[in-house]
């Protein structure tokens, strides 16, 4: 069999990938071993350590005008190399920030000091986003170095907020609309259908955050002398997030559902392909049972309809023993997961008047709204979608399985309104990575060919798009 099509340098990718793994492995190491905690302050320090590195990384791929942004918060690490000539060009985004590790106790081994076991690699991170976002860095340096060129242009721009909402990249996008000027986006940020199952992530769901604070009286209070007399702000609360739902789901704040759209056949249809093993779920949870809107299937309560959590409570005494008191104050934080067509800035208002009709005059209350993204779907059909299909047949010897994810990448919805960019969703996390828990790993046969899996997709793309 002879080649129609020019190569692209695909098969010198490919080996020069293969000969490097455990170079690519090193850099891992080195690029978790940085507790790049973006929320919090004095970890700024680190923040900052693993954006140099990663450019200094990228730098070494071949990749040219490597770049540190600064922002209010911070940077933003931008790189491309744009010489292939009537060729589309593809805008890699990641993140290198990573969540807090804790609760550190519940950890096999120290979440900065990577460690494998099996097959995986175990570190803060690892999966969410970093071993991903080098595994981006690694296909294109696999073309630079091993082919001499890229099959198409390449764009990087990989920020270190995305876990604290991603405000500053939310106002850097429109600042430099030609900079980012780009064919299609492409992500990793996201898990496999299962284990050897890739999946596109199509839709993402959209966030509002917010966090409440209910004041009772001054000081906290005898509870015997006051009980019965002084309301009693834990109660109170809880009286309030009570009402937030029904005992199935159902968010029962007004006007909550009126921009939910149906969905399409050609929707259910893909989403249900997607069979989740339900033992499997329950075992893996732990939780008794699942739950949710009776209505709807798992896959689509997954990722397809707006839910409402409770994320943390903060109040009264929970140290040792007992202490008999009315406290003066209670905190809760709230975060909404919303779906296209929701207004994240009207949901939260929604919220906030529905929770001021519902405090009792006895407490005073205050909101703090946090950060909001709209969710995003992308279309189906773009033809980058289907280069990155082809190249999940290549590698993983099946076709993707296609899913609207219900966590939030908060920059996709915008790149698409800003840029008028597609984004192509395609990472190599496993359902259970553990991301944002204790003992977060990354399947690293994932890692290696996630890279293999990305040189084929810029191939692929090079001649469909
Ligand atoms: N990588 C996740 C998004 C994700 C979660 C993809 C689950 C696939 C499965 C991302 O880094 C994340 O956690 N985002 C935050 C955004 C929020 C803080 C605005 C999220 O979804 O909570
Ligand atoms: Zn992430």
């Amino acid at each position: 069999m002879f080649k129609v099509l020019a190569d692209v340098g695909t098969d010198a990718a490919i080996e020069y990938a293969r000969k490097h793994p455990s170079d690519f492995l090193a850099q891992l190491r080195e690029f978790l071993r940085i507790p790049s905690i973006s929320t919090r302050k004095e970890h700024d320090g680190d923040v900052r350590r693993a954006a140099e590195w990663l450019a200094q990384n990228m730098r070494e791929a071949g990749l040219e005008n490597v770049k540190l942004f600064p922002t209010m918060g911070h940077p933003i690490v931008y790189g491309d190399w744009l010489h292939a000539a009537d060729a589309p060009t593809v805008l890699f985004y990641g993140h290198y920030d990573v969540q807090p590790a804790d609760d550190l106790d519940l950890w096999k081994t120290p979440p900065f000091e990577p460690d494998i076991r099996k097959e995986s690699i175990y570190a803060r991170g690892c999966s969410d986003d970093k071993g991903q976002v080098l595994l981006l860095v690694k296909a294109v340096e696999s073309f630079l170095q091993g082919a001499g060129s890229l099959p198409v242009n390449v764009k990087f721009m990989i920020e270190g907020e995305e876990e604290t909402g991603g405000e500053n990249i939310a106002k850097f996008i429109p600042e430099k609309l030609e900079l980012l000027s780009a064919d299609v986006a492409y992500v990793a940020d996201t898990a496999f259908a299962d284990y050897n199952r890739p999946a596109i992530v199509y839709g993402l769901r959209g966030m509002a955050a917010i966090n409440i604070d209910i004041e009772g009286p001054r000081l906290d209070l005898h509870s015997g002398s006051y009980g019965g007399a002084i309301n009693n702000p834990i109660n109170a609360l809880t009286h309030i997030i009570a009402k937030l739902k029904d005992e199935d789901g159902r968010v029962l704040i007004p006007g909550f559902y009126d921009n939910v759209e149906p969905l399409s056949e050609r929707e259910r249809t893909l989403l249900n392909e997607n069979e989740i093993d339900i033992d499997n779920w329950r075992a893996w949870t732990g939780a008794p049972e699942l739950w949710g809107e009776p209505d709807f299937s798992l896959q689509e309560r997954l990722g397809a309809r707006p839910t409402l959590d409770v994320n943390g409570i903060i109040g009264g005494y929970t140290g040792e023993g007992s202490k008999t008191i009315i406290p003066s104050k209670a905190h809760a934080k709230i975060t909404m997961r919303l779906v296209p067509q929701q207004d994240p800035q009207q949901v939260m208002q929604n919220l906030i008047d529905y929770v001021t009709e519902l405090a009792p005059a006895s407490v005073t209350l205050k909101f703090e709204p946090s950060h909001t993204a709209p969710a995003s779907i992308n279309d189906l059909d773009h033809p980058a979608m289907k280069a990155a299909a082809a190249a999940c047949k290549e590698i993983f010897g099946r076709s993707p399985l296609y899913k609207r994810e219900g966590g939030s990448i908060p920059i996709v919805g915008q790149m698409q309104r800003d840029l008028g960019v597609e984004t192509i969703l395609l990472g190599f996390g496993l359902p259970h990575d553990r991301i944002h828990a204790p003992n977060e790993r990354f399947h690293l046969p994932n890692f290696y060919n996630g890279i293999e899996t990305v040189v084929h997709f810029l191939a692929n793309y090079a001649e469909l798009g």
